[in-house]
């Protein structure tokens, strides 16, 4: 784990921002002062309730937390129907640009009609508050009206990334025991329609899953089987709503979402997420961490809303905020390098948040493809979901901000729910390649093995040292895994799983997972959960799975196979093996490199020394060797890859 010991590069607000920012450093002090009355006072000024809460937190059972418990509310509600209520009902809330190049827009009012039908519609489907809805879409408006429309019944919705395989889908359905799946024919990808049914159908063909309705989208127009009594299209069953229902106010804990993330064993977990306080940070975080105007920005994040970010900063930020939003089915190279900036000059976007790794690649494309575009509606630049080195964050405010916009390196995680660290715009100065500060209201340390913080230039483990708003519920179903993965570490703390170290000024910088996570081009990846996909295979003795460091999409996944006796070490197995990871989890996960192996480095206890394979994956000299059974390994292990290289 490396990083730039020193940054003396720094940027300080615009004097022009800073006038007009929503936030302030008294922000920080009144959030330091009394940080319940500060989230007291968030949740009372972002949110509509509909009954008023009187308890703030309830922190008797650590770590289950309660907010603002016995207030109740409408998360739909919040997120459309009191926009048109006060007068902003024909504001635009989506301009979806498909990648073929076809558009709709949503006004707040036409998106408030679209949810009251899908809502009515799940409800003809038995759809009722508390039951799970599974959503496999692609990135187009049924996608958030989905998402919306379980919310406005209270139930809870599960989106499963359209880029994961029907095995995914499966055991997420099983996990979440959901009765209901909201799909497409396909959607568009790198130029071509992409199906997306079959997986649902393959999901589902063991008969072994509590789901008996299908809803399907029609996308792309392609030839779909539909299955008799279980599968619908949407436009039949939505299309035949009515336009109006009425909105149901639930507790502020009731569940919203589950979102499954990878972790360290081989099962991903179900991140459960809950209303009132998410909401909260959510809208908060919209505003202080995006400086966001609901009246003049129009807000761009391009993640999918497979991922926690397209929860976030797609369905319900921008949303509850009542701003108008840019939402991009497709691939940032199709038709041509230019789409992304393309996107920005014909929509006006006024805010851009997007991962490090598109950045990166924008930079090996060259900066005449986004020259050639009028980017001066941009006034703020976002940052997430790994790293951002500081040149390609330079590169960012240069290119892209025409050195005007400030950029903000957002910090947070599936679990955490909204932003957690990073630099308020207009306030902080910033600097490149740090996330820097937690948000006001948020307490964060970075510690020691021992739990105690280290001081300024040193490196430990990212902790949360106190519960806040949007912070997961649970791992669902499973609450002994939730104490174990995140409040067992360290006391009283919870364990994020980041490595990061403090700067001179105190500023901190991420260094990557400590855990078997991966992070391939922003999207998480468990080490295990790939290795146990290869060894599912017949051909597979064991295998072990580094993220080696890759200059594009941070880390990429190396494979080291042993194969069973008649398996043949040659180029086709090294492709079935890669080709059968991505039917068990998903393209994203297919190892870019698979060596297959003798043997692999082991301690005298028979644990994988994963590390000393980090570094031959690394092209480094290995590291100590000591510890494993036996020393000669390692040397094997490096002759056949270079051979094999
Ligand atoms: O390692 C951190 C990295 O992404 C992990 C969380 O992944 P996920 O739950 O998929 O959520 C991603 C989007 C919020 C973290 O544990 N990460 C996320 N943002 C950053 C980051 N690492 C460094 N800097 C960031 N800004």
């Amino acid at each position: 784990m490396e990083s730039l010991q020193h940054e003396e590069r720094t940027f300080a607000p615009p004097a022009e921002f800073a006038q007009q920012a929503n936030a302030s450093a008294q922000l920080y002090e009144e959030a330091q002062e009394d940080r319940l009355a500060f989230w007291e006072k968030q949740a009372r000024d972002l949110i509509s309730w509909d009954k008023d809460f009187t308890e703030v937190l309830d922190w008797s059972n650590p770590p289950f937390a309660k907010w603002f418990a016995d207030g109740t509310l409408n998360v739909a509600y919040n997120c459309l129907d009191r926009h048109v209520e006060a007068g902003n009902g024909d504001r635009v809330a989506i301009h979806f640009e498909g990648e073929p190049g076809d558009t709709r827009s949503y006004t707040y009012k036409e998106l408030t009609e679209e949810v009251c039908r899908a809502a009515n519609a799940l409800t003809e489907l038995g759809v009722k508050a508390g039951d799970r809805v599974a959503v496999y879409l692609p990135m187009i408006p049924e996608a958030v009206i989905t998402m919306l429309a379980c919310a406005r019944l209270g139930a809870a919705h599960s989106v499963v990334f359209g880029g994961f395989s029907s095995d995914a889908l499966h055991s997420r359905i099983m996990d979440a025991e959901a009765r209901v799946v909201v799909t497409a024919d396909g959607g568009y990808r790198r130029g071509k329609a992409s199906p997306l049914k079959p997986a649902v159908d393959e999901a589902l063909s063991a008969g072994d899953t509590p789901v008996d309705h299908v809803l399907v989208v029609k996308r792309t127009g392609e030839d779909t089987d539909m299955v008799e009594g279980r599968d619908q299209w949407w436009s039949d069953v939505v299309g035949r709503q009515s336009p109006e229902h009425s909105p149901e106010a639930f507790e502020a804990e009731n569940p919203l979402f589950i979102l499954y993330t990878s972790g360290t064993t081989g099962k991903p977990k179900g991140i459960l997420h809950t209303s009132g306080g998410y909401l909260t940070q959510v809208a908060f975080s919209m505003r202080t961490v995006f400086d966001l105007k609901p009246e003049t920005d129009v807000f761009w994040c391009t993640a999918d809303v497979g991922w926690i970010t397209g929860h976030s900063y797609v369905a319900y930020g921008p949303l509850a905020c009542g701003v108008t939003q840019v939402m991009y089915e497709g691939t940032p190279d199709t038709p041509h390098q230019g789409r992304w900036w393309e996107i920005i000059e014909k929509y006006g976007a006024t805010i851009l948040y997007a991962a490090p790794t598109a950045i990166r690649t924008s930079m090996k494309w060259g900066e005449e493809v986004a020259q050639k575009y009028d980017l001066s509606s941009l006034r703020l630049l976002g940052s997430v979901g790994e790293p951002i080195n500081p040149e390609a964050w330079m590169w960012y405010r240069r290119v892209i901000g025409g050195d005007r916009c400030p950029v903000v390196d957002t910090w947070w995680q599936t679990e955490t729910g909204a932003h957690m660290i990073a630099p308020l715009p207009g306030v902080v100065e910033t600097k490149p390649g740090s996330s820097q500060c937690p948000i006001p209201g948020v307490s964060v340390d970075v510690v020691d093995d021992n739990g105690k913080p280290v001081g300024n230039a040193d490196a430990g483990y990212l902790v949360v040292t106190e519960p806040w708003p949007s912070m997961l519920r649970g791992v669902y179903k499973d609450p002994e895994r939730f104490k174990e993965t995140y409040w067992s570490r360290f006391e009283n703390m919870y364990f994020a799983g980041d490595g990061a170290r403090r700067d001179e000024d105190g500023d901190i910088w991420f260094l990557g997972r400590v855990d078997d996570v991966m992070n391939v081009s922003g999207h998480r990846l468990s080490t295990a959960e790939i290795e146990s996909a290869l060894v599912s295979h017949p051909a597979v003795a064991e295998a072990a799975v580094v993220g080696a460091a890759d200059e594009t999409s941070g880390q990429s996944v190396v494979a080291f196979v042993i194969l069973r006796g008649s398996a043949q070490p040659d180029d086709s197995t090294v492709e079935e093996l890669r080709q059968h990871v991505g039917k068990e989890i998903g393209a994203i996960a297919k190892p870019k490199r698979l060596h297959i192996v003798d043997e692999l480095p082991k301690t005298r206890s028979g644990k994988i020394m994963r590390r000393l394979l980090k570094d031959v994956a690394d092209n480094k000299q290995v590291g100590d060797a000591t510890t494993l059974a036996d020393a000669s390994v390692m040397d094997v292990i490096s002759q056949s890859v270079q051979q094999g290289a």
